[in-house]
């Protein structure tokens, strides 16, 4: 029953279900085996040498309040974008921004326009504050964004637009040519927020230049995460690009501290270290294809991902290949909050971790020829 304490819009609210950790599965399955967590899009190489160091000689002044202003961060990303020091707000996450986009933006007779089966803090921020939810359906089989849909959906109650490029959790990708004929009928008043968490791993080369709209003068939030290529997820640190007005709004509604000083120390210190996230790149591109030359001749699809993740559609329900997975020590994500209750999503992990991960999978789905069947009826 929920409570009557909590404010109207939270009342039917279900609060973001995340990854589950090692340790939980370890208790919960009684393993003692190496436990592969594949659950998470975190980067299986770990964290970039440059921001460990870092950190750990920041770890000496943890007694002091970290910079309230995030000042030589946020100096440090304007000067690498070209933009100015207030043109740039360092989070606590990306997850942050996207909450304060709400918080900070929204009232409850505005409207938020995202797309279904895309990252689920979108509509859990809109949720929350009690704004109106539209979501446009995917196309190209129900795994990509469909730009057009997306825009027609915009009028005058619309007030910020939520987009994730490349997306999660498909993995798909909108092009560079798409999104600035989206951008051609989105309204100037409109906030577009770009997700770009996963923009490092991406190795296409018709992505979106958001920046460009942003010194066009648009109305365009480009967030970005330590988390991922990174090695950050830990730490909590994330950042956005934005006008002037957006950035002072967000200002306006953070905690105080809200870039811890470990986690400022780290991120200065990882956005030089241009040579480990290419490392993570490159290592990220080999292991989705060996992820998917072993996924062959499964009954599974899987779309094309630019992501540090690939989306596994069985097409039915998928929920017992979670918790078969977990017995043989691997986390995976089921994807039934998601909306596709048929689907697990699998980040690489190191490379032995991915060869177990196929061979556990290829089981199970063998059917019959494996040593476990599917339930009736998959
Ligand atoms: C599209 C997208 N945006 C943002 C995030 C959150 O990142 P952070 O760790 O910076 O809060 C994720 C994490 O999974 C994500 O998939």
């Amino acid at each position: 029953m929920p409570s009557n304490l909590l404010r109207e819009p939270l009342r039917s609210f279900r609060p973001y279900v995340a990854g589950k950790p090692i340790e939980e599965v370890r208790r919960e399955y009684a393993l003692n085996g190496r436990i592969a967590k594949l659950a998470s899009n975190e980067n299986p190489l770990g964290t970039s040498p440059m921001a460990l160091a870092a950190m750990r000689k920041a770890l000496e002044e943890v007694y002091l309040y970290p910079d309230d202003s995030s000042f030589y961060l946020r100096r440090k990303l304007a000067d690498k974008f070209g933009l100015e020091q207030d043109n740039v707000f360092v989070a606590s996450g990306s997850v942050e921004v996207l909450e304060l986009c709400a918080i900070a933006f929204l009232n409850p007779s505005d409207a938020v326009v995202t797309s279904e089966r895309t990252f689920a803090i979108y509509e859990l921020v809109a949720r929350k504050v009690g704004a109106q939810l539209r979501l446009a359906p995917m196309i190209d089989g129900g795994y990509r964004y469909d730009m057009q849909g997306i825009a027609a959906r915009i009028d005058d109650r619309v007030k910020i637009v939520f987009l994730a490029n490349p997306t999660n959790p498909t993995g798909t990708w909108f092009t560079r040519d798409e999104f600035d004929q989206f951008m051609a009928k989105v309204p100037q008043d409109v906030l577009v927020v770009y997700d770009a968490a996963y923009e490092e791993y991406t190795t296409v080369d018709d992505m979106p230049d958001p920046l460009v709209h942003l010194r066009q003068g648009r109305r365009l939030l480009y967030v970005r995460t330590l988390s991922k290529a990174y090695g950050l997820a830990g730490m909590r640190v994330g950042f956005a690009l934005g006008p002037v007005d957006v950035v002072q709004g967000l200002m306006t509604c953070r905690f105080p501290f809200n870039a811890n000083l470990v986690a400022q120390a780290g991120a200065m210190a990882a956005i030089d270290d241009v040579e480990f996230v290419r490392r993570s790149r490159e290592f990220n591109t080999a292991e989705l294809d060996f992820l998917r030359k072993g996924l062959a001749g499964l009954p599974v699809t899987v779309p094309p991902s630019q992501g540090n993740f690939l989306l596994i559609d069985t097409s039915k329900d998928a929920s017992w290949l979670f918790v078969e997975l977990q017995k043989r020590g691997i986390i995976v994500r089921p994807m039934g909050p998601y909306g596709l209750p048929g689907a697990i999503r699998v980040s690489p992990g190191l490379h032995e971790d991915n060869e177990r991960f196929v061979a556990s999978l290829r089981e199970l789905l063998a059917g019959p020829t494996g040593s476990l069947r599917p339930p009736p009826g998959f």
